[in-house]
């Protein structure tokens, strides 16, 4: 005779109810921060080609797509400008410009809904005219580290005083989170967070969002800042360094083919951990599922449960809205 089994499992998902009674992860409303790209102009909505259901807004009109989101429940949104190529220079000079289209929208936004976070961008790429996230030397064509903490540190001020909640550090210099956070404090900005790119890796997946800004490299790659996708002890030493530096929350880039640092960093940290669904993770679920080929909202929502089940409190999404309606519907 067979042995029959002794244990089973398969006891745990005999019903919808006992499921949801054991179901170790759960996404909400709460867990999402939404990007949103903001582009100069009146009465535009332009959708980006390759992430559908995502547009370019100008300041005017983004003000109804965070009204729509709110009402859904999604109440953090991290905002990144498309800058007119006229505007860009080596120096980045217009991410401080207190009157131009990012810091303008930033605190238009809060005005107009005070009670949101926003966590804002802080990297050379979209204004630099070398479309690199620090300085280049414009003979060696190196990215300049400690000359560009001045810039990024200049950039993170003015974002405070246009009233960000967050800022957010996209660059990978060595050393920005101490150096962003000294400039806060000692100009009044003692209460503004940072929530450090701490992982972030030079990744394939961030191609639609360079679209979307038209913020590609001119020259080169962003291999001697952003990290190996191979890696991920190093994540370990970003971090340790985060911390000591001061940071408020460390997140990972991109999530999906990085949950396993997800993971590494959950465990070896107490700060609140999040992750970025980047832009291309996104664009492979919505071509998918315009194929055909995979149910787009299911695996939409089993991408992001992935993401919080890795480790991460909070997930920058392209997703948001949707995954909302999704949880809304129940
Ligand atoms: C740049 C920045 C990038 C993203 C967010 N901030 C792209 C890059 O590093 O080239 C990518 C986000 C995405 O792909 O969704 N500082």
């Amino acid at each position: 005779m067979p042995l029959l089994p002794t244990h089973r499992p398969r006891r745990n998902r005999k019903s919808q109810v006992i499921r949801d009674m054991v179901q170790e992860t759960r996404l909400t409303t709460h867990d999402f921060i939404y990007p949103l790209f903001i582009t100069e102009g009146q009465n535009q909505q332009i959708e980006i080609k390759s992430m559908p259901g995502i547009h370019r807004f100008s300041a005017d009109r983004v003000m109804d797509e965070i009204g729509r989101c709110v009402e859904l429940g999604i109440k953090s949104f991290a905002p990144f400008p498309q800058v007119n190529e006229v505007l860009k220079d080596r120096l980045a000079r217009e991410s401080a410009n207190m009157e131009g289209l990012y810091l303008k929208t930033v605190a238009d936004i809060k005005r107009q809904f005070p009670e949101v976070v926003l966590m804002t961008d802080v990297a050379m790429d979209p204004y630099s005219s070398d479309g690199h996230d620090g300085i280049v030397d414009p003979d060696s064509g190196e990215i300049l580290n400690d000359a560009s903490l001045e810039v990024l540190g200049q950039m993170a001020l003015a974002q405070a005083r246009a009233g960000a909640d967050i800022i957010g550090p996209s660059d990978m210099m060595d050393g920005r989170v101490a150096w962003i956070r000294e400039v806060l404090d000692r100009n009044g900005f003692a209460g503004v967070s940072i929530m450090s790119y701490t992982a972030k890796y030079a990744s394939a997946f961030y191609g639609p969002f360079r679209d979307a800004l038209d913020s590609a490299p001119k020259k080169g790659d962003k291999k001697t800042y952003q990290m190996n996708p191979a890696n991920r002890r190093e994540a370990l030493i970003e971090l340790a360094l985060d911390e000591q530096e001061g940071a408020d929350m460390v997140m990972i880039k991109p999530a999906l083919s990085y949950l396993d640092v997800i993971r590494e960093v959950r465990n070896n940290t107490q700060l609140p951990v999040t992750a970025y669904n980047v832009s291309g993770e996104y664009a492979m679920v919505k071509a998918a599922a315009q194929q055909g080929w995979l149910d787009g909202e299911k695996t939409m929502m089993e991408v992001l449960t992935s993401i919080k089940r890795a480790g991460a409190d909070a997930i920058l999404t392209y997703f948001a809205k949707e995954a909302a309606e999704v949880l809304r519907r129940g």
